[in-house]
């Protein structure tokens, strides 16, 4: 059986990359959400509504463990999603602990990126509180740098511009860390190095989800090593040109551009 990840889109594949490294024993499902990309900046309950339509869709299939690679369907959805569908299901959220962690014997502040619906959402609120005590933690909504992933814009002159502009507001030196707090994001990496200070340390939160599924996957002695790290693309969006983006799309995280910095 195989594992599935879901994704608004093709930012989930930050998390899949993680996955195949440290677990190439298993296959894949990775299933994009095209037909309604993004969620980010859509009211809540009608992301929830596409969100059970593609976990539906992925469970005909009985695959064996979900990774919602998504930290705004996450945010919405984890808790109903455990509810009614049987096998396990691993969520992500923003990586704020390790973050703040980080940064608490320097006494600098964390910047959190995320889309506006996981930033408004109670539980992203609540895990700040619980893991900020003094209020070190500033978020900021990058809708925007999702629709310029899913058209495969990642020319500097336009990127490092809008995230010049985004930034602006802020005291960049006084910052430890800045949050990819949604799985889109790290296809940005080498953009947002260049225009971070370099003490400042990007954290996303794939390696932690992939070792949670590793973790629930051996609790549940449904680790495989049988498999060979393959894997099927599925969209909502019908059709071969839209399989074949998928597939160009992962060969980006791949490429040079996302070479980690
Ligand atoms: N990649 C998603 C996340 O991690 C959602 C992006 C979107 O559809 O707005 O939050």
């Amino acid at each position: 059986m195989r594992i599935a990840l879901m994704d608004s889109g093709i930012g989930g594949m930050t998390v899949l990359h993680e996955a195949l490294r440290r677990l190439p024993r298993e296959d894949y499902i990775y299933f994009a959400d095209t037909l309604h990309v993004p969620y980010g900046t859509k009211p809540k309950e009608q992301v929830k509504r596409s969100i059970f339509e593609a976990v539906e869709r992925l469970h005909k299939e009985r695959i064996k463990a979900l990774v919602i690679a998504c930290n705004t369907a996450t945010s919405i959805a984890v808790s109903e999603l455990r509810e009614h569908f049987p096998f396990p299901i691993i969520g992500m959220e923003p990586a704020v602990k390790p973050a703040v962690e980080l940064v608490q014997a320097q006494h600098k502040r964390v910047l959190v990126t995320a889309t506006p619906l996981t930033l408004k959402e109670t539980k992203y609120q609540d895990l700040v509180a619980k893991v900020a005590h003094e209020s070190i933690v500033d978020s900021l909504p990058l809708p925007e740098l999702v629709s310029y992933c899913e058209r495969f814009v990642f020319d500097e002159d336009t990127i490092l511009p809008y995230l010049r502009d985004k930034l602006g507001g802020y005291q960049l030196e006084e910052y430890g860390s800045l949050v990819l707090g949604c799985t889109h994001f790290p296809f940005y990496r080498s953009h947002f190095r260049k225009l971070l200070p370099p003490h400042v340390e990007l954290i996303d939160g794939s390696r932690g989800t992939v070792k949670r599924l590793r973790q629930v996957l051996e609790q549940k002695s449904l680790l495989s090593e049988a498999g060979s790290g393959d894997v099927l693309y599925w969209s909502s969006k019908e059709g071969p040109e839209e399989s074949e983006r998928l597939r160009q799309a992962y060969g980006l995280l791949e490429a040079e551009r996302y070479k980690e910095v």
